[in-house]
């Protein structure tokens, strides 16, 4: 628990604070693509999408275009890239499509090689081993829950071991929360690191968020460091206990006990899962676009529940869609001016103790990234 009357003593060195113009200078984010973001599982999407023969999702994982396909039960995530003349092979988010190219008709298999080229003999003359170098780049896939991660490059830690305390968090979330209600992408004119940490502390709730969050809660956070990740709990205030009771009771959810508060984690470097009195969780993603610049993704799910159909259900989705959003909004409007802001900056930022899990953050990206280029201020 944050006390906030100990006197304010400094809970960390410059030098551990990411220097502002990693927030927009074009060489960083190369830097951040090639050094964290490939090496790094990140999130693609759930299971739920990909539960049958052919079913697919895509994702566009920092600046790669990936397809993860069921082939016959098995997931593989490849290069969302046609080989021939470079279109986009899955264009939807999500669907059921055999893994064929839209403009010319190229056909690939679970290992990315191009099997089905119509007029092969007449136009290419490829053979089997022609074929098979023209293979889509294949990624790392590995599932926790009905969590589906890619990693670009391969090696280092498998997921079970970089997901480390939280795995069996992700375990539990998956089970207890089956029902999506809400996906949605917002661009950001924002770093991608600016959106993760607008969720790393509350200490903005009361500025930023007067009407749509700070009534519900009671304005304490108990923080966890799992370096890299992290989790923050805030206790519920009375309103939030009243408000969130009756939306379980009129849609029957079997919410979890395991989260009565609201509890958000942070998976490194850029999920984020918000859980709101075991009754509704929501996950998001910061994902870099370029310089300056993300696609925040968000899901909403609902707990188990004995009915999901009907007007209350409906309704109850509809506030809860419009009030998520809402405070979405809010945080990008006050981030977008932080990006405004960073281009200005000529000293490093300066967290308090109350915003820990920004520390936590800032020292894994650096531990990613080159230390010698990046522990400077400036
Ligand atoms: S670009 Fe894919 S088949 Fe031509
Ligand atoms: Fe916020």
């Amino acid at each position: 628990m944050v006390d906030e009357s100990e006197p304010a003593v400094p809970v960390v060195l410059p030098e551990r604070i990411i220097p502002p113009r990693a927030y927009h200078d074009p060489a960083v984010h190369r830097d951040e693509v090639t050094r964290l973001f490939r090496r790094s599982w990140l999130f693609a999407g759930f299971t739920d999408d990909l539960r049958d023969d052919d079913d697919f999702i895509t994702a566009e994982l920092a600046g790669t275009s990936v397809v993860v396909q069921n082939f016959r039960g098995a997931l593989r995530a490849l290069h969302n890239v046609c080989s021939h003349r470079f279109a986009r092979l899955q264009t939807a988010a999500c669907g059921n499509r055999r893994l064929v190219c839209p403009y010319h008709g190229w056909l690939y298999n679970a290992d990315g090689v191009p099997v089905g080229i119509p007029g092969n003999d007449e136009h290419f003359g490829f053979d089997r081993e022609r074929r098979r170098a023209l293979a889509l780049d294949r990624f790392e896939v590995a599932v926790r829950g009905r969590f589906v991660f890619v990693r670009l490059e391969p090696g280092g830690a498998g997921l079970d071991e970089h997901l480390g305390a939280y795995g069996p968090l992700l375990d539990h979330v998956s089970a207890a929360f089956p029902d999506r209600f809400d996906d949605q992408t917002v661009p950001w004119a924002a770093d991608w690191k600016i959106g993760v940490e607008s969720v790393l502390e509350v200490y903005h709730v009361a500025s930023v968020h007067p009407e749509t969050f700070k009534p519900f809660f009671r304005g304490t956070w108990d923080i966890e460091s799992q370096p890299p990740h992290s989790r923050g709990v805030a206790a519920l205030s009375d309103t939030g206990v009243r408000y969130w009771n009756g939306i379980v009771r009129h849609l029957g959810l079997r919410t979890t006990d395991r989260h009565r508060d609201y509890d958000n984690i942070t998976i490194f470097p850029n999920l984020a899962l918000g859980i709101t009195h075991g009754a509704m969780l929501s996950v998001q993603t910061y994902d870099p676009v370029a310089p300056g610049r993300c696609d925040l993704r968000f899901r909403l799910f609902l707990a188990a529940a004995e009915r999901r159909d009907g007007p209350v259900r409906r309704h109850v989705e509809d506030s809860l869609r419009a009030i998520n959003l809402r405070v979405l909004e809010e945080d990008r409007a006050v981030s977008e001016t932080v990006q405004r802001g960073i281009v200005q900056a000529r000293r490093p930022a300066v967290p308090g103790r109350n915003e820990a899990r920004i520390h936590t953050f800032h020292a894994a990206w650096l531990d990613r990234m080159d230390r010698d280029d990046y522990s400077i201020m400036g």
